[in-house]
């Protein structure tokens, strides 16, 4: 006995490790934003954090999620496993890391950093375009981990084609075309932080600027629905369209030649006031039920946007999405502890959605039906 009292706990209270930078016993990814944000500098912050406009999209996803309630399962006897296939590649989770933009303002360690992390985790990484390390760096650092590389259009049409090529040849399991931003949105945060890459990263997909050919003219009017079998045939992988919110959009991006069709909204951060991925994603689901992709599969769809707990993800899983992805979750995770940070995130979501999934009486991803929720609060649908 050392004769100190100690604290009377709380109702409810969640006991701490004694060192107080230890991180906490479950996932908490408020107390993992409050840390990142105190070592990034704030216009950084700013970029990761902000949405575009009010910031009501941005704020409303997370909460959109929480629209929904599950209907637990009863007497089933389980105990839940996550893993799944995603376009056939075997992962251990359905939880996947979305494409964002220069990680080395998080973590010296960048792109390559998360992709280690996201293997030991056993979950797909989806690399942005706007990489700090190069489309082929990312995949030598997955140690053969599946991931994707996601597309951008550049500013000629022929870098655009030879990035989506060099993803092909780099072993890419399939191409990502971010469709939701033919421009950039108004963001108002970095419009007055007048923000820029700091110096030093580099935008290692972007010829330098010596290099560069011509910008594509000012009327360009950007990607249509025949490029995406053009980018299939050009890459020779499966093409997954991202940013899609639409039924009819769905079903005419798979008929152009789609494998899957990846619901968001960009994090808030492209059109203020925009549907919210919780609330398209049954209208997508039903829309492309039926449809083929082209290898006469079904068409596999993703969510993602303000997925923050492992009822969220199963939410997601029972509306009908393979697989969530999370953004800004990770980009706290790798500021604050690098490649374990990233797994630390990924692996304590899937944590919560396999206890999730067992109190539910879910014993697989695919298990995750649509009578296990059932709408509440809100009455758009
Ligand atoms: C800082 C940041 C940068 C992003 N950069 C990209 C990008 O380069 N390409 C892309 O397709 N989406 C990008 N996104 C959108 C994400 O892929 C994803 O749709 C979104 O972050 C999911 O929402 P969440 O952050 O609430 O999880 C970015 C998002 C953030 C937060």
């Amino acid at each position: 006995m050392t004769g100190q009292t100690q604290r009377r706990r709380a109702p409810g209270e969640v006991p701490r490790a004694a060192d107080p930078t230890a991180p906490p016993p479950f996932l908490d990814l408020d107390d993992l934003e409050r840390r990142a944000r105190a070592v990034l500098d704030p216009a950084v912050v700013d970029y990761y954090a902000g949405g575009a406009g009010t910031e009501t999209s941005l704020a409303e996803a997370p909460v959109a999620w929480r629209t929904w309630r599950l209907r637990p399962r009863v007497l089933r006897g389980v105990t839940a496993t996550t893993a799944t296939t995603l376009l056939g590649s075997a992962v251990a989770t359905p939880v996947g890391v979305a494409p964002w933009a220069y990680q080395a303002m998080a973590h010296p360690g960048g792109e390559l950093a998360t992709a280690r992390g996201a293997a030991a985790a056993g979950a797909l990484m989806c690399v942005s375009t706007s990489a700090n390390h190069s489309v082929e760096e990312v995949a030598a650092a997955t140690g053969g981990a599946p991931a994707w590389f996601q597309l951008y259009a550049q500013h000629s049409p022929a870098h655009t084609d030879d990035l989506a090529r060099r993803a092909g040849d780099a072993g890419y399991r399939a191409l990502v075309l971010t469709v939701d931003l033919p421009v950039l949105g108004r963001r108002h945060r970095d419009l007055r932080n007048d923000f820029a890459l700091p110096a030093g990263l580099r935008m290692a997909n972007h010829p330098a600027p010596d290099d560069r050919p011509p910008p594509a003219a000012d009327d360009d009017p950007g990607w249509v629905l025949a490029d995406v079998g053009r980018f299939a045939e050009l890459s020779g992988l499966p093409v997954v369209v991202k940013g899609v919110l639409r039924g009819d959009d769905a079903v005419a991006c798979v008929q152009a030649g789609a494998s899957a069709v990846w619901v968001s909204a960009h994090g808030g951060r492209q059109v203020d006031l925009v549907v919210p991925s919780a609330h398209a994603l049954p209208e997508v689901v039903d829309a492309v039920r039926g449809e083929t992709g082209p290898d006469g599969g079904d068409v596999e769809v993703y969510a993602d946007g303000g997925v923050r707990t492992g009822s969220d993800a199963l939410v997601a899983l029972a509306l009908g999405a393979r697989a969530v992805f999370l953004g800004r979750p990770t980009v706290w995770g790798l500021t604050c502890g690098g490649a374990d940070g990233v797994t630390a995130v990924l692996a304590g979501l899937t944590g919560e959605l396999a206890h999730t999934m067992t109190l539910c009486g879910v014993a697989t991803p695919a298990g995750a039906t649509p009578d296990l929720v059932t709408r509440y609060g809100w009455t758009t649908r």
